[in-house]
């Protein structure tokens, strides 16, 4: 498990932003942590990371947001569903096997639902107003590969403009 911390809801959209370049159609993200923790703030970044120019809002109420990047993104959050079947209705299984990429907040509470090979992201509030810290839970080699990436690209955006070259 890769666990990063910011300090600023902008370093969290960077990290977002940093995972972006290395998604794939059919990529499953599902989202946890509390309300406010930055969830949605994560995808904002994620969106610019995969060329998406539209802005990027809260899917709430409407569960669920399409955006077209360099590959179709659909932002689904299932806080306010009450039952599986209404997920189904709405082609949650027709999304599971496009070349969408799915990245779902409140993703735990349809875990039955989701493929084992999906990433895991979880924020938490840390002790500081503005800190959260992200874990993120791999499941599978090729999310190992695509963490590893994220976390190197995240680290130089993230690092002090005048810090030394890493190394
Ligand atoms: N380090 C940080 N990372 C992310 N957001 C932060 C951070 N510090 C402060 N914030 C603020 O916390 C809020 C996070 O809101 P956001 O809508 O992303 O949460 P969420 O997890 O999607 O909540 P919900 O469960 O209601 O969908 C924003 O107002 C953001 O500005
Ligand atoms: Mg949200």
């Amino acid at each position: 498990m890769l666990s990063l911390v910011t300090q600023a809801a902008r370093e969290t959209r960077m990290i977002g932003e940093a995972l972006g370049p290395e998604l794939a159609p059919g990529d499953i993200i599902a989202l946890g942590g509390e309300l406010g923790a930055g969830k949605t703030v994560w995808v904002q970044g994620l969106a610019a990371g995969l060329g998406v120019s539209a802005t990027v809002t809260s899917p709430t109420f409407t569960l669920a947001h399409e955006y077209r990047g360099r590959h179709r993104l659909l932002h689904v959050d299932v806080y306010r569903l009450e039952t599986f079947g209404e997920l189904v209705d709405l082609g949650f299984e027709e999304w599971l096997e496009s070349d969408a990429i799915m990245v779902i907040e409140w993703g735990d509470a349809i875990r039955p639902l989701l493929p084992d090979r999906r990433l895991e992201v979880d924020i938490r509030l840390g002790h500081r107003l503005e800190e959260r810290s992200l874990s993120f839970r791999p499941g599978g080699r090729e999310w190992v590969a695509k963490l590893s990436r994220m976390s190197r690209t995240a680290k130089e955006l993230l690092a002090p403009p005048d810090a030394p070259p890493p190394g």
